[in-house]
């Protein structure tokens, strides 16, 4: 059974679009079957992965309506798999809300998808809405990007509550795998503080791969390609590798 993955943080521009992407591709790359859902409604995923302007039969709207099964509304392009958003998903939230168990229709969906994958990893929006409830209810795991700049830890011990209220109510299974901290800039004295701060919190759980901040990362989505393919050489694509086998010697897919 393929593992599911929640990539979350309730802040926005914090890394998770570009961390589902690249570990997205890079476990794929390293030979596992890897199916991306874009859970938000800017489609931040859907683009990156190289789907600008199309215009989908369905998405994951479309889904989660009921309208569509997950497997059929898969997009495929130079192998990557991806369940594509729109921002008609921004209207998720109101179309469902008489919906009986609205929270969990992404985990009723996603369970033929398990038998296909070794794993399915949800970008969620920067939100802690119905959409991210769904994403968290259907997961086994959370990863939670945390850029290292002053304060982040308010907000995250939030999402660490949410995940934990989850887990009580709805979903036993439920882990935060890890933290990685991204658009890390070690030249500045703040961030290695602010690391420590997360590192006392999280422990073991802090990833010992840390994203640097790098412009390649910043450029990939405009041209719709993960890091590997648009600066395979870049300090982007060896930290996202890293990142990759972590995830692996951890045994977390
Ligand atoms: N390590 C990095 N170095 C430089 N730019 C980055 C890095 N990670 C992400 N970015 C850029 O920062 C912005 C926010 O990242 P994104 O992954 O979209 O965050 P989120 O999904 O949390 O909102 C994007 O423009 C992205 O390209
Ligand atoms: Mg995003």
């Amino acid at each position: 059974m393929g593992k599911v993955i929640a990539i979350t943080n309730q802040k926005g521009g914090v890394g998770k679009t570009t961390t589902a992407l690249n570990v997205g591709v890079g476990l794929s790359n390293s030979g596992k079957k890897i199916l991306m859902i874009d859970m938000d409604p800017q489609a931040n995923l859907t683009s990156a992965s190289g789907f600008k302007n199309q215009t989908f039969a369905r998405t994951i709207f479309d889904v989660l309506g009921g309208r569509a099964e997950l497997l059929d509304s898969v997009a495929i392009r130079d192998g990557i798999e991806i369940v594509p958003s729109s921002i008609a998903l921004s209207g998720a939230e109101s179309e469902l809300s008489s919906t009986p168990g609205r929270e969990f229709l992404l985990k009723e969906a996603i369970q033929p998808a398990k038998e296909q994958y070794d794993c399915i990893i949800l970008d969620c929006a920067p939100t802690l809405g119905l959409l991210t409830w769904n994403a968290l209810i259907a997961a086994d795991e959370v990863i939670v990007p945390i850029q290292a700049e002053y304060l982040p830890l308010e907000g995250v011990k939030y999402l660490v509550q949410t995940v934990e209220l989850v887990k009580k109510r709805f979903n036993s299974n439920l882990e935060i795998a890890g933290v990685v901290v991204t658009l890390f800039d070690s030249r500045q004295n703040l961030q290695r503080e602010v690391v420590e701060s997360v590192r006392g919190y999280f422990q073991q759980k802090l990833f010992n791969t840390f994203i640097r901040k790098n412009v390649a990362l910043a450029e990939a989505p405009s041209f719709g390609q993960d890091i590997y393919s648009y600066r395979p050489e870049s300090p982007g694509a060896l930290d996202y590798f890293n990142l990759c086998q972590e995830i692996v010697e951890r045994r977390i897919v």
